[in-house]
């Protein structure tokens, strides 16, 4: 059961109107608090305090209460009763939304033709945590690769490959925008070139084509790899610019009706600015003056596909803050131009630093590319797994490496820089991937040992740490909910590390096992250690996180 939901609606239904409950970080006094005292003293002009020792013997009532107190200017603690909380806690299951909608998700986004980077971790991992407990709260998501496929960088690619030839790799692959980029900048004639090439392209000449269509493979080949290797559900599509580019010209129709486009020096734009602007806000570029397709195009065209076919109520996204400005244009021309009735919402990430504050650069000073980042990680797990005279099969170096850098991704409010530190990532104490992954095993493989069935003990007096434990499972649903709610994947990486460290605490305080453990206590601990593992592995799940056998 969500426990917080049913004692707030028990206390609220008891005293006929709505007051707050709060969560004690001591619980020392009380599991929950209310204000009811503060909000009926208020209606009824009366004292605080006098009227909650008034509230006292009606909460007592309830069937929860083991025992009520009253504190300060007049809260009322409240103390829950140990068999209410074992008989109703249970391990957490898929739920079911009060109104179910159907959102859509855009993240990843790789562009073709290019390195991915350290700058696609979160939109990765934030993206699909956040699918995944979407799902989980009981809404229908579909989640949209939308790829960097159809821009000037393919002419760029394009032209360096009639010079140089096909790549014979990804690697190879990923060095011919940079190259042909920088050379862009000082030749103005090769920029011509790509620019030629990039609208002759979106115009079908099929030479362009042929050279984009194999270039294409190797480039899709290494964003999959990239995403199995990331541990993230696969993509219900993966169709960006190039796959909304038939959809232009009724997007650029409708815009054309509301009389939204405006000629530009060539180019068509469209005014986005409000009177309420406090900052620059410039027109949305629709179509570039040398009438190739545009990120902003691209982005609306894929909002009026997406409600053609889904026809979802929401639409989310998930990139850099940088990309704040473009996405606050797209949704006002998508609001204006009336293409879509979804809500959009744009979710931008601050940036991952090395140690310095700056953003993460390799050590030899580059742009660190997403696989040799992991590839780093991976060695980190490694020396720590040699140094503590551990051996650890390669796939699970892999899992814990993989949660070192999901967990710590998460970890952070995602508007916020953090340090990407693959040394501190990889500790497998304090608030880590590999620590959650470790609590995990060490449960699991108590319960493995236990060998026995496991049930619901009915006489069973809890200790502290038992009840404490319980009391945080029980909070499961509620953080999911708010999670969703407020769209911060890292309440779950908070919340799996609080239940970790409850669980070490009753692991270390309540000997399950050993000899002299009377069998109505051991069977009561593995009941109680059964539903901390599946709480915690559902967790993990939502994480996108694989619990190793061993650790
Ligand atoms: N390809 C873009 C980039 O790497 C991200 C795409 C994000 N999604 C979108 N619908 N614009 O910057």
């Amino acid at each position: 059961m969500n426990l917080y939901k049913y004692v707030s609606e028990a206390i609220n239904k008891k005293l006929g109107f709505e007051a707050k409950l709060d969560v004690p970080k001591n619980r020392d006094f009380g599991d929950f608090s209310t204000n009811a005292a503060m909000v009926g003293a208020k209606n009824a002009g009366k004292n605080p305090r006098e009227l909650a020792n008034e509230y006292l013997p009606l909460l007592k009532e309830l069937d929860f209460v083991a025992d009520v107190s009253v504190a300060g200017p007049g809260f009322i603690n409240i103390k829950v009763k140990d068999d209410f909380i074992l008989n109703n806690t249970i391990a957490p299951k898929q739920m079911v939304a009060e109104k179910p909608l159907k959102i859509d998700l855009d993240y990843a986004g790789y562009n073709i033709g290019k390195a991915l980077h350290i700058g696609h971790l979160r939109t990765t991992i934030v993206g699909d945590t956040f699918n995944r407990i979407t799902k989980f709260v009981g809404h229908t998501t579909k989640s949209y690769n939308h790829i960097g496929d159809w821009g000037r960088p393919m002419g760029l690619v394009i032209a360096w490959i009639l010079e140089h030839g096909m790549p014979e790799s990804a690697d190879e692959l990923n060095t011919f925008y940079p190259l042909s980029s920088a050379r862009a900048k000082e030749d103005e004639a090769w920029m011509e070139r790509a620019r030629q090439i990039t609208s002759e392209l979106q115009a079908g000449n099929p030479e362009y084509r042929k050279i984009y269509d194999d270039f294409m493979k190797i480039s899709l080949k290494q964003m999959d790899d990239v995403l199995v290797r990331l541990n993230v559900m696969p993509f219900d599509m993966t169709m960006g610019e190039r796959g909304v580019a038939e959809y232009v010209s009724d997007t650029q129709k409708i815009l054309e009706e509301k009389h939204l486009l405006e000629k530009d020096d060539g180019a068509l734009i469209v005014n986005v600015k409000q009177e309420s602007d406090n900052a620059p806000m410039p027109p949305l570029m629709f179509r570039t003056s040398s009438d190739t397709q545009t990120y902003a195009a691209a982005d609306l065209s894929a909002i009026y596909y997406r409600t053609k076919t889904d026809n979802p109520d929401v639409i989310g996204y998930f990139t850099d803050s940088r990309q704040s400005l473009h996405f606050n244009q797209v949704f006002r021309v998508a609001k204006m131009a009336d293409i879509t009735h979804a809500n959009l919402f744009h979710t931008g990430f601050g940036a991952l630093t090395g140690n310095d504050g700056k953003p993460f650069k390799t050590r030899d000073g580059g742009v660190a590319n997403l696989t040799d980042i992991l590839d780093m990680v991976e060695s980190a797990v490694r020396e720590r797994v040699v140094a503590s005279d551990k051996t650890l099969d390669d796939g699970t170096i892999k899992a814990i490496a993989l949660a070192a850098v999901k967990f710590n991704d998460l970890i952070h409010d995602v508007k916020s820089d953090y340090i990407f530190d693959p040394s501190a990532i990889t500790s497998f104490e304090g608030k880590t991937g590999p620590y959650i992954l470790y609590t995990a095993v060490r449960l699991n493989s108590v319960l493995k040992r236990a060998n026995s069935d496991i049930a619901k003990q009915d006489r069973y007096v809890l200790t502290t740490e038992e009840r404490n434990l319980l009391i945080e499972i029980m909070d499961f649903e509620r953080t999911v909910l708010s999670a969703y709610e407020n769209r911060a994947t890292d309440m779950i990486a908070n919340y799996a590390y609080d239940l970790c460290q409850l669980i070490n605490n009753f692991y270390h305080n309540c000997p399950i096992l050993r000899d002299d453990v009377p069998a109505d206590i051991k069977a009561g601990r593995l009941y109680i250690a059964k539903l901390a593992f599946d709480t915690l592995s559902t967790a993990i799940d939502l994480m996108g996180l694989k619990i190793p056998r061993e650790m």
